[in-house]
């Protein structure tokens, strides 16, 4: 889960990053009021900056300096609901103004390869950080932190040096960068990057914009993380899918689809695709991923179903289940039974294909139970041909 730039300003704080006063407002009038208190603390003067989970927000317009608290209002009138890469602006951040003397460049994130974190530095940091990591590599700093050791004190002190820093900023910047290390362990991110990090005119070293990454995989021992979720912006039948236990990603196409197992799914999407490239000029495309899993239960069918036909872009669904620990006419109870729960609220067409562990018996149930939205198919390529051309009627 990525975190919004005040997000990860508050998590900085806790962790003893030094930050500055910022607040969310979601309103010009809210703007007003923020730009009033916190500009109180650096002479008048707020960036007002939108809050979207992309990067090049100054660069489209969606970071803006005021001098007054009035100026900061017309600047989040017009920073709301701007749009920036496809994300539109519902909060911005009031962040107080700080008095940049340089800005520099720092990262930590997981390097899956060499199977070490890694961390970068530049003395050169700010808006075209990009350009100078292609352009002038060297001037970026890569360094390999071990895990077991994280950033100490030898650690900071190497960084700072291959970055280049001066012999007066140098330390200031190694004890900011083991509190982001901190910050890095403790809250389980798989990334840390500040960009600017700056010291300001009285040489303080201060994280002016923040982007962390939580690793999900920890959930379960950051109770905390939960309440960091956006809610706004998760997608309605996904929160549904979630709160289900199912793993549902709703993509943008008509074919609905569900199978135990992630590999078969993803090769029921990719089939899907095909065949609505060859079928259906490309018409038909796949809704969704759902993986039910290996111990599928009718239940589990039916919560899967119900999400699915809860999609009203779903014209056609396509469950592709090969047995294995759960049998065909264990999978093919849980057809009849999901059917039966949905009753009248089923009215999209189900392809069925089944193979693997009992599926003669399994789709001998299916058989007898004949429901009229229900075609079983022997192959998974038929089915999907099937699929695609009832989506595309
Ligand atoms: N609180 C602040 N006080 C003064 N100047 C700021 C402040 N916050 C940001 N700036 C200036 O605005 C520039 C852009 O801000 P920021 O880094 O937050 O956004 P961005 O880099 O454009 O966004 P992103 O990181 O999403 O690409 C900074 O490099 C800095 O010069
Ligand atoms: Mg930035």
């Amino acid at each position: 889960m990525d975190l919004f730039e005040y997000q990860a300003r508050d998590v900085f704080e806790k962790h003893g990053v030094p930050v500055l006063a910022g607040a969310v407002a979601t309103t010009p009038a809210e703007a007003l009021a923020a730009a009033e208190q916190i500009g109180a603390r650096s002479g008048g003067v707020t960036v007002v900056k939108a809050q979207v989970k992309t990067g090049g927000r100054g660069k489209a317009g969606g970071v803006k300096v005021a001098k007054t608290a009035q100026e900061a209002e017309v600047h989040a009138q017009a920073i709301l609901g701007m749009d920036i890469k496809g994300h539109t602006v519902k909060k911005v951040m009031i962040a107080q103004g700080a008095k940049i003397a340089e800005e520099y460049y720092f990262s930590i994130l997981l390097d899956r390869a060499n199977r070490r974190y890694l961390a970068m530095c530049s003395v050169e940091g700010g808006m075209e950080i990009e350009q100078l990591a292609e352009e002038r590599p060297e001037a970026l700093a890569k360094i390999a932190v071990d895990p077991n050791v994280g950033i100490d004190d030898a650690k900071a002190t190497e960084i700072v040096q291959a970055a280049g820093f001066d012999a007066e900023t140098a330390p200031k910047v190694a004890e900011v960068l083991k509190s982001l290390w901190t910050v890095y362990r403790e809250e389980d991110a798989t990334l840390v990057e500040v960009n600017p990090l700056v010291k300001d005119e009285d040489g303080n070293i201060v994280a002016l914009d923040g982007k962390v990454t939580l690793d999900g995989n920890a959930d379960f021992r950051q109770p905390g993380h939960a309440e960091l979720e956006d809610k706004d912006a998760a997608d309605p039948l996904e929160a549904k899918a979630a709160a289900m236990g199912l793993n549902y990603v709703k993509l943008d196409g008509n074919v609905g689809i569900i199978g135990n197992g992630a590999g078969l799914v993803m090769s029921t999407l990719d089939v899907v695709a095909y065949a609505g490239e060859d079928h259906t000029g490309g018409a038909s495309k796949p809704a969704n991923f759902l993986d039910i899993g290996g111990g599928a239960s009718a239940e589990v069918m039916a919560n899967g179903l119900d999400v699915i036909l809860g999609d009203e872009q779903v014209k056609s669904v396509f469950v592709n289940v090969f047995g294995g620990i759960t049998a065909c006419d264990a999978v093919a109870n849980g057809i009849v039974g999901a059917l039966k729960t949905l009753g009248d609220s089923a009215t999209k067409p189900l392809v069925v294909r089944l193979d693997g562990n009992n599926v003669v018996e399994g789709r001998q149930i299916l058989a007898d139970f004949d429901h009229p939205l229900v075609t079983i198919e022997e192959t998974m390529d038929g089915a999907a041909r099937k699929a695609a051309e009832l989506a595309a009627k």
